[in-house]
């Protein structure tokens, strides 16, 4: 197959052997192990679990170690580059700071209010927050949603379909108290309001999460609060 490989000095093709279950990760490695080792690119589990692997693979955002060459091939072509909206390091390899800044400006840290004396929390798994935490947490933090957002693109400030979720991930959690802290550091002009619900996140996100649904909720709360008057 052809793979044409958008590099920080401009687009190279490559000719790789297909293989049975190759997947896209697996082309990348072939083409720097074997072609040109000055490929820069990144992984780390090669099972979907640590989110490093995502690029852009024929214009579209995916994580590429689960992404099989039978699924994208077109024309035995493949393109491969870096992820949209973040700045490129090198090559494949693009610089995430930015993205998980905008978790940190989201209050995407838990903020519990037990000490180790008090006794576990209890929450039980039917409850409505309980469901939709459990969704959201499975987060691997992989930036697909994030490149295949418009409206990061139109406005770098956007905190991100990302650390929108993992906000409303945290304002769901009952063992949580900084709702309000939370809530007032989504509601600005970058915020939860920003986001026009294209669905372009939830449609590529590789966990099946809903980033749409969560920014929505976000919206639900940011209003209730404020006609409460406690924003
Ligand atoms: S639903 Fe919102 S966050 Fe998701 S891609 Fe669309 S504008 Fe971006
Ligand atoms: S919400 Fe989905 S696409 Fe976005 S970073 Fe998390 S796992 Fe990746
Ligand atoms: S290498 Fe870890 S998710 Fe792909």
């Amino acid at each position: 197959m052809r793979v044409l490989v958008q590099r920080t000095s401009g687009f190279q093709e490559f000719e790789v052997p297909r293989e049975p279950s190759q997947t896209v990760l697996d082309v990348v490695t072939y083409i720097q192990r074997r072609l040109d080792p000055t490929l820069a690119y990144r992984y780390a589990c090669r099972v979907g679990m640590c989110g490093s692997c995502a690029m852009t693979v024929n214009g579209v955002p995916r994580w590429t170690c689960r992404t099989h060459v039978d699924r994208v091939l077109k024309d035995d072509a493949l393109s491969v580059g870096p992820l949209k909206n973040l700045p490129v390091i090198r090559d494949l390899v693009t610089d995430m700071r930015d993205f998980f800044d905008k978790w940190a400006r989201a209050g995407g840290q838990f903020k519990g209010g037990r000490t180790k004396q008090d006794d576990f929390a209890k929450v039980s798994p039917q409850s409505e927050e309980r469901t939709l935490v459990d969704a959201g947490i499975e987060c691997i933090g992989c930036g697909v949603c994030y490149a295949a957002c418009d409206v990061v693109a139109w406005n770098p400030d956007y905190l991100g379909p990302a650390a929108l979720n993992r906000a409303w991930t945290l304002t769901k959690d009952v063992r949580d108290k900084a709702k309000m802290e939370r809530l007032r550091a989504v509601a600005g002009d970058a915020g939860c309001h920003s986001c026009h619900t294209h669905m372009s996140c939830t449609e590529r996100c590789p966990k099946q999460l809903s980033p749409t649904a969560g920014i929505a909720g976000l919206k639900r709360e940011v209003t209730k609060a404020v006609l409460r008057g406690e924003l």
